[in-house]
């Protein structure tokens, strides 16, 4: 790591000054508590090599992760986090930390695509200005959605692919959306977005796309509870 003499900021070794890069993290379950929060939000920035981080969320409604929130609005109070949110809480979980402690998530990254709209979820966090981050916004290319009829027939009027499709779609429903992709060409694609706008009737079309359950993660299944709390992570 090089310091900026100017500015005074450090930056790293590609060349990319540190401030343009985006530093986000998440407490995952063995990590839920105020203790262990705090430690491990320690050893993130040790790893990560920083001593801020842009932002912090909370995995999983599990374990005790209102000890982690507590946490992290010291954190983010000290100025150590420039933005904390959480991850998969429905709407009654999000409502009951919301009325616990003293800062409302600033974004709740939630499974959400065009088979998953999570309608109801999202007029809640519209109701307390919480952002949407979708995650899996392609439904891990499930169901086809690379291939569907409507999504095609929509890019095709604008050149785009059903990738670009949903991704301008999210965008215009104000969702941050974080696609992943491994190829280069398709990283770009994704990026490439800003040059057409869905029309009303095509947003429509999209809207009924809905199939109102989840694609890849169900929080109500048991199953998922005991997997997700055997998973755990070394730092
Ligand atoms: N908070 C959570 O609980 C949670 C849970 C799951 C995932 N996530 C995060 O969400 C992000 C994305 O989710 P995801 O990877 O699960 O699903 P996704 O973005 O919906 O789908 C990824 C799949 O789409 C393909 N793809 C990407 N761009 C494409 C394009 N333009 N055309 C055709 N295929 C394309 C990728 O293939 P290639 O890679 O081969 O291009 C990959 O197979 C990740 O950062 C992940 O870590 C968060």
């Amino acid at each position: 790591m090089e310091t900026n003499k100017q500015s005074g900021k450090s930056i790293k070794r590609s060349g990319i000054p540190r401030e343009e890069i985006f530093i986000s993290s998440k407490v995952w379950i063995q990590d839920a508590s105020y203790e262990k929060t705090m430690k491990s939000f320690e050893k993130t920035l040790n790893n990560l090599q920083t001593n801020y981080l842009d932002l912090y969320l909370i995995h999983m409604p599990y374990g005790d992760y209102h000890g982690s929130w507590r946490a992290m609005e010291e954190l983010y109070n000290a100025g150590k986090i420039k933005v904390i949110g959480v991850c998969n809480f429905e709407a009654n979980r999000l409502v009951d930390l919301i009325l616990t402690h003293n800062i409302v998530p600033a974004v709740d990254q939630i499974e959400m695509h065009p088979f998953w709209q999570e309608k109801d979820l999202r007029s809640v966090m519209e109701h307390y200005d919480i952002k949407t981050m979708a995650w899996a916004p392609f439904a891990e290319g499930m169901n086809g959605i690379f291939k569907n009829e409507t999504l095609q027939s929509i890019g095709s009027k604008y050149g785009k692919t059903p990738a670009q499709v949903i991704l301008r779609w999210l965008n215009q429903n104000e969702i941050i959306a974080i696609p992943k992709s491994v190829h280069l060409e398709r990283i770009q694609q994704n990026f490439d977005i800003d040059d057409f706008e869905l029309t009303d009737e095509d947003m429509i079309q999209i809207e009924h796309m809905d199939q109102e359950k989840p694609a890849i993660l169900n929080i109500h299944d048991l199953n998922e509870v005991y997997r997700l709390h055997g998973i755990t992570f070394e730092q």
